[in-house]
């Protein structure tokens, strides 16, 4: 599909639950309304909306939350998506805490690469940040990722004051390991507003005091906006996803389907397409794929030109990031 604006869109994010294990403060505080089990969509209604949106174009899938872990049978979700004729891969984004128990399941299902969040390595705290003490299992199944076929990515959300000296530590990761560090500016949707994050040109350039023999890596690592350098010898790569700091939306090549079944057109804007009236009210299975594709044709023709987190004031999503899945 190509929009208004000449982008091509064959990626779609697809969160499958709006639950989460742990409780990330700029993501889903304590205390935050969940959507009710009935309003989610089923796995047979997520996979319907998958394969109308393969026929359109969309190529790739990135299984998010929430955290998607925590829905029972994701495993066997990833198996029947990687089944839709057209749909080249499947990946996920995670974080972390249930990979290991479910790897050896996803890696049957066929599951192409992982994305895993990881803002800390102090298990204090991580405690803090996410309100759970799960440090050691996400570290456990970073080890087994990395030794599985998958290819892995790591997340780091920093926080002005909170664990932005760890930078350094974090990134380092990617120096024995082959795995890709990437910074992620916070944005200001939901609980992130009342964050103060890093901006990500400030890394970049301390990087390169460092190592003044850093690499841009033009090559293509993923489906998404980050850039990457190199530093010579290190296994992997650093990333930066400069949302505020680096605007990709050029490039955006992507829809969000969210649990409840809305088509989002872009992560800035309360804007979406309503689903669930097609796939609970039309039983008619022709008719249904139908109206599913004219409704994901309208949302990619709902496309913006670009995000506006550079004035907040204009930003119309007020849901978290968490319902969304990032
Ligand atoms: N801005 C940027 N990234 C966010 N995430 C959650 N909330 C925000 C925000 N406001 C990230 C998490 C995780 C991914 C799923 O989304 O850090 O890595
Ligand atoms: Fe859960 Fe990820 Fe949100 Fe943290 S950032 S609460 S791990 S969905």
């Amino acid at each position: 599909m190509r929009d208004r604006y000449g982008r091509i869109i064959d990626y779609m994010r697809v969160s499958i639950t709006d639950r989460c294990n742990l409780r990330c403060k700029y993501c889903m505080p304590d205390g935050i309304d969940l959507v009710p089990m009935e309003d989610v969509m089923t796995y047979e209604e997520i996979a319907e909306v998958c394969s109308v949106a393969a026929e359109l174009g969309i190529r790739k899938l990135k299984v998010t939350g929430g955290e998607p872990l925590v829905r029972l049978g994701c495993a066997d979700l990833v198996h029947s998506l990687k089944a839709i004729p057209g749909i080249e891969q499947v990946t996920m984004t995670t974080n972390g805490v249930l990979l290991g128990r479910y790897l050896h399941e996803l890696l049957k299902s066929g599951l192409d690469a992982v994305n895993i969040s990881l803002d800390t390595l102090s298990r204090e705290r991580f405690a803090a940040i996410t309100g759970r003490d799960e440090l050691p299992d996400v570290l456990e199944s970073i080890e087994a990722a990395i030794a599985s076929p998958l290819r892995v990515k790591l997340n780091v959300l920093l926080q002005k004051g909170i664990n932005d000296e760890e930078w350094f530590a974090l990134a380092s990761l990617a120096k024995e390991k082959p795995l890709d560090v990437r910074f992620i500016e916070m944005m200001p949707i939901g609980s992130g507003r009342e964050f103060t994050g890093i901006a990500n040109p400030e890394l970049r350039e301390e990087l390169r005091r460092r190592f003044p023999d850093l690499e841009e890596d033009g090559s293509v690592h993923g489906n998404g906006p980050a850039t990457y350098v190199k530093i010579p010898g290190w296994n992997g790569s650093i990333g930066f996803i400069s949302a505020i700091h680096g605007k990709f939306c050029d490039s955006c090549n992507r829809l969000r389907l969210v649990s409840q079944g809305e088509i989002k057109p872009c992560l800035c804007y309360g804007d979406a397409v309503g689903l669930m009236p097609i796939l609970r009210g039309e039983q008619d299975a022709e008719k249904r794929r139908a109206k599913l594709r004219a409704a994901l044709e309208e949302a990619v023709r709902a496309k913006p030109k670009q995000h506006c987190f550079e004035e907040p004031e204009h930003i119309t999503e007020t849901g978290r990031m968490g319902r969304i899945g990032g």
